[in-house]
């Protein structure tokens, strides 16, 4: 048992899909998993282990924003073996490029973040997808004629009700596509531990034009977001 995840040594699969959300992987685990069982109750954030298509994998929740990411990422990488993080996630649009239901696969993850300030004492670490998840995630989204995809940067900001909402400009004039709150700390652990990281995300809503997603909506785009991490990370 690690510090925050109440599982023995073995429990968990190499391969990890994140939600945000813990009742997320309690949803994943029960419509996409075989056999899933769960791992861990701590703090409510579940984790569960499964098949898919004869293969073990993991889902795990992380709790919103970055540190609270950070800790579970930690503790997969350091206790638990863990190989491959597929975060499965909402974000929010900033550009007018990028429709509501759009997939966005993050090639890498700009942040307003200290983070990463303090880890590398000031200098600008560029935190990014690992390329083998990143291809294959976007031959499985191009696969299915339902999904838009876009590859491309997105901002983990730790604000959900930013203060300063004009700072947000200068990142879309140089290509960030929407905003969400941990991508850019999961690109760095796994970069820190040599593992594999990606983040897919459904636009759930838009930052320009104000529209939201229903939730039955959000479980359907959610539900090909999940084939296509599934895909990524063990077909
Ligand atoms: N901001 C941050 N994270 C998000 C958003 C947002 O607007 N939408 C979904 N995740």
């Amino acid at each position: 048992m690690s510090t925050h995840i109440g599982a023995q040594a073995g429990d968990i699969a190499p391969v990890v899909l994140m939600p945000g959300d813990p009742l997320r992987a309690k949803w994943i685990a029960e419509t996409f998993l075989e056999d899933a069982r769960c791992y861990t109750e701590v703090r409510g954030m579940l984790g569960f282990t499964g098949t898919w298509r004869g293969q073990r994998v993991s889902v795990q929740g992380s709790g919103m924003g970055q540190p609270s990411l950070a800790i579970y990422v930690n503790e997969l990488f350091r206790e638990y073996d863990v190989r491959s993080i597929i975060r499965v996630g909402s974000c929010g649009a900033l550009t007018e490029d990028v429709a509501i239901r759009d997939v966005i696969l993050a090639s890498g993850a700009c942040t307003d973040s200290s983070m990463n300030t303090h880890r590398f004492g000031g200098y600008d670490y560029a935190p990014v997808a690992d390329f083998g998840l990143l291809s294959r995630a976007y031959a499985a989204a191009q696969a299915m004629p339902d999904v838009t995809t876009h590859v491309g940067l997105i901002m983990s900001s730790d604000s959900f009700y930013s203060p300063r909402p004009e700072l947000m400009e200068p990142m879309v004039k140089h290509g960030v596509l929407a905003v969400e709150m941990e991508a850019s700390a999961l690109y760095t652990l796994a970069a820190e531990h040599g593992g594999q990281a990606l983040c897919v995300c459904t636009v759930s809503d838009h930052i320009v034009t104000g529209e939201e997603t229903t939730s039955a909506e959000r479980e359907q785009t959610f539900g090909a977001m999940i084939e296509i991490a599934l895909t990524a990370a063990l077909a």
